[in-house]
Formats: structure tokens, C-alpha cells, sequence
């Protein structure tokens, strides 16, 4: 009996077309473009056209892309899988409007909210979901409208020029070619950290009423985050988590042809880099031109990756995140 795999047919993304420079946002706030450069990488990200995008309609766009390049019609997809921490509405998630939007409805959605780490979530989910036998065709969505989430002022600039909006998206599909698949995937989580970086309002364990005019003058409705804490933690369980989706199937660093690492800063994934003594060009960055976009920052690097040319059927390739809760995952795949 052939053993059933899942593997990634196509990916797509999509970006609004927006974009902010560093330089624009010394109009809101008192930063520069060197220091953005120099501590994040970033040069410029995309901000979404309220009335053109919405986070659904970005998802469904990036979705459609991939289902096109891989040549499978919409109506083979048995299950959405879609990670975002903002959401069109605050219930139901945005899975239901993609579904939506793309005609499937009666096929079943699941929404993750595991912020930068919710598109390595969400492919692990689609991974077991073929595995079992019980659908063939997936989309995993990752996609993030941030830019409404940000405080635009000197007092929220450590956090708002990191952030980008933008969506991605992986058609995962079963497969009996043990050669061309994903290995594993690796899921990690520490709640211990869960203020470190977040969003406090509107939440439901406030006494009286969730919205009041205390919280809405309360500014916690903004990403609260101590960036220094992230960055820490993220170093360390970057490495981590890399090494154990290598160890689990028994490779080694060198044996990766590349690392697509969630786009949370660049000398992050430079430090990282250099702990996996892994040469530069096996290591995709594009934070550059989107900065961070959270969900959908690896299905769009990973796009881009393959676009360009840096992935080849056969080639060792590993995903991998950290973010808010904290939570921290990796998937190894066989292109
Ligand atoms: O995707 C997962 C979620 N997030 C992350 O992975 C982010 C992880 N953390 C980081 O990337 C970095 O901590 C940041 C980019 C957020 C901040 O960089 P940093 O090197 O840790 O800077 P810092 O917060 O230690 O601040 C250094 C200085 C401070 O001034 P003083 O106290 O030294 O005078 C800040 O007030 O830089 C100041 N600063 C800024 N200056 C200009 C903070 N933000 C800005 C800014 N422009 N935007």
C-alpha cells in the first residue's frame, strides 16, 4: 500500500500596491530611514487601499494565484486553512469570507491565530490532515492587513515601522512520491510570554463591557510589544527549531539548499545564519521591500524564492518562525 504524503503544488502571493517608505513615515513620527536600515533591515513595506483590499480579498487573491500556477481548479479544494491575527472582523475569521469569495462554500475552514508563526501552523495542519487520508487539496492562506494596527506616533514608532500588509498562500496537495514532500513540521509554544508582545483590547476578561471609553482612550487596541525580549527569544528558538526539523529526518545544516526564515527582522535571520554557518545565499530575505508581515511574510518569501529561482525540485528547504505568544515552528520540505 503507498504511503500518502502532502506536498506544495503552487505558491502565489499578493501585495497591495501602497507602498510606504521609511522616509514617509518620518512625517508621523521622529525616525529616519538609517536607523529603520540598520536596526530592521527594512526599506519600505505595503500599506492596503481601504475600499480596494481588505484582508480576505488579499488572501483570495494570493490563493487564486497559487491554485492557477498549480493547475488545480478551485473546486478540488476540500479544506481552507488561514492564519491572520487581524482579521476582517473580530468574528467569524476571515477563512469564512475567502471561502466565500472563491465559491467553496460547504467546504470546511479553520482560522489560526498564531500571529508570525500562524502560516507554519496552518501548513502542519493541512501536513496531517493529507497524511490521515482525509482531504487531498488544501490552501493555506497566510495574509495581514497591520498597517490599522499600528500607533503612527513617536510614541508607537519602536513597533510600527516593522510592520507591513500583504498575503500569501500554498495549494498543499497529497501525494505518494516519498521524494518530493513535506518531511515535518514542529510546533512550539510558550504562553509564559504572552504579554511580551500583543494586543490587548478588545478582550472579553474586562469587567463590565469589552469596549468602553476607558479602553478606547486606553491606547491598548495598539500592538504592545518589548522588542528586545522578541529578539532574544528569537534567535534562540529559531536555531532551535531548525535544527530539530533537520535532526528529525537526519540532516545536517549544509544538506539545506535554503532557509526561508519568517521576515521578523534581518539581524535576526543574519544571526541565525551565522549560528547554522550557512553562506548567505541560502538564506532568502525580502523584509527589504515588505517588511514584516507576519502570517503572510513566509508564503510571500517563499513565492518570491521559488520566482526567482532559488528552489529546484529535490532541494532541502526549511521554513521556519517565531512570534507573538511566543510560539515557534519549522517545516522541512523535499522540493
Ligand atoms: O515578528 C516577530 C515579532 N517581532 C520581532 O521579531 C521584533 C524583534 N525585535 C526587534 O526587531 C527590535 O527589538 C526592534 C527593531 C523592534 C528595535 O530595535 P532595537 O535595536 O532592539 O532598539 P531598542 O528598542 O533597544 O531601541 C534603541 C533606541 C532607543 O533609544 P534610546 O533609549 O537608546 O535613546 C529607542 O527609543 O532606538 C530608539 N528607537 C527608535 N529610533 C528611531 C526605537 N524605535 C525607533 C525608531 N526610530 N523607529
Amino acid at each position: 500500500m503507498n504511503t500518502t504524503y502532502a506536498s506544495i503544488k503552487g505558491l502565489g502571493f499578493y501585495v497591495p500596491e501602497t507602498i510606504v517608505t521609511n522616509q514617509d513615515l518620518t512625517q508621523h513620527m521622529d525616525t529616519s530611514d538609517a536607523w529603520i536600515q540598520e536596526r530592521t533591515g527594512i526599506k519600505q513595506r505595503r500599506y492596503f487601499t481601504y475600499g480596494k483590499d481588505t484582508n480576505a480579498s488579499m488572501a483570495t487573491a494570493a490563493s487564486r494565484m497559487a491554485l492557477d500556477r498549480s493547475q488545480v481548479d478551485t473546486k478540488e479544494v476540500d479544506l481552507i486553512v488561514y492564519a491572520t491575527i487581524t482579521p476582517d472582523y473580530y468574528f467569524p475569521g476571515s477563512a469564512f469570507l475567502m471561502q466565500r469569495e472563491l465559491g467553496l462554500e460547504g467546504v470546511g475552514v479553520i482560522d489560526i491565530r498564531n500571529q508570525c508563526s500562524g502560516f507554519v501552523y496552518a501548513l502542519s495542519i493541512a501536513d496531517q490532515f493529507i497524511k490521515t487520508g482525509m482531504y487531498k487539496t488544501i490552501l493555506v492562506v497566510g495574509s495581514e492587513i497591520q498597517s490599522t494596527f499600528l500607533n503612527k506616533s513617536n510614541e508607537g514608532r519602536g513597533v510600527a515601522v516593522i510592520f507591513g500588509d500583504g498575503a500569501g498562500a500554498a495549494v498543499v496537495q497529497a501525494t505518494t512520491d516519498p521524494e518530493h514532500r513535506i518531511l515535518s513540521t514542529h510546533l512550539h509554544a510558550d504562553g509564559r510570554y504572552a504579554e511580551e508582545l500583543y494586543v490587548r483590547d478588545p478582550g472579553s476578561s474586562r469587567e463590565g463591557r469589552w469596549l468602553t471609553e476607558e479602553t478606547l482612550s486606553g491606547g491598548n487596541y495598539n500592538v504592545t510589544m518589548n522588542g528586545n525580549a522578541v529578539f532574544k527569544h528569537a534567535v534562540v528558538r529559531f536555531a532551535e527549531v531548525i535544527q530539530e526539523s533537520l535532526a528529525a529526518n537526519a540532516y545536517k545544516p549544509e544538506d539545506l539548499a535554503l532557509l526561508v526564515p519568517h521576515q521578523a527582522n534581518i539581524r535576526i535571520s543574519e544571526y541565525v545564519r551565522q549560528q547554522m554557518n550557512l553562506p548567505e545565499e541560502k538564506v532568502f530575505n525580502n523584509i527589504q521591500k515588505y517588511g514584516n508581515t507576519t502570517a503572510a511574510s513566509i508564503p510571500i518569501a517563499l513565492t518570491e524564492a521559488y520566482e526567482e529561482g532559488r528552489i529546484k525540485p529535490g532541494d532541502l528547504v526549511c521554513l521556519a518562525a517565531f512570534g507573538s505568544g511566543f510560539t515557534w515552528a519549522s517545516a522541512l520540505i523535499k522540493w
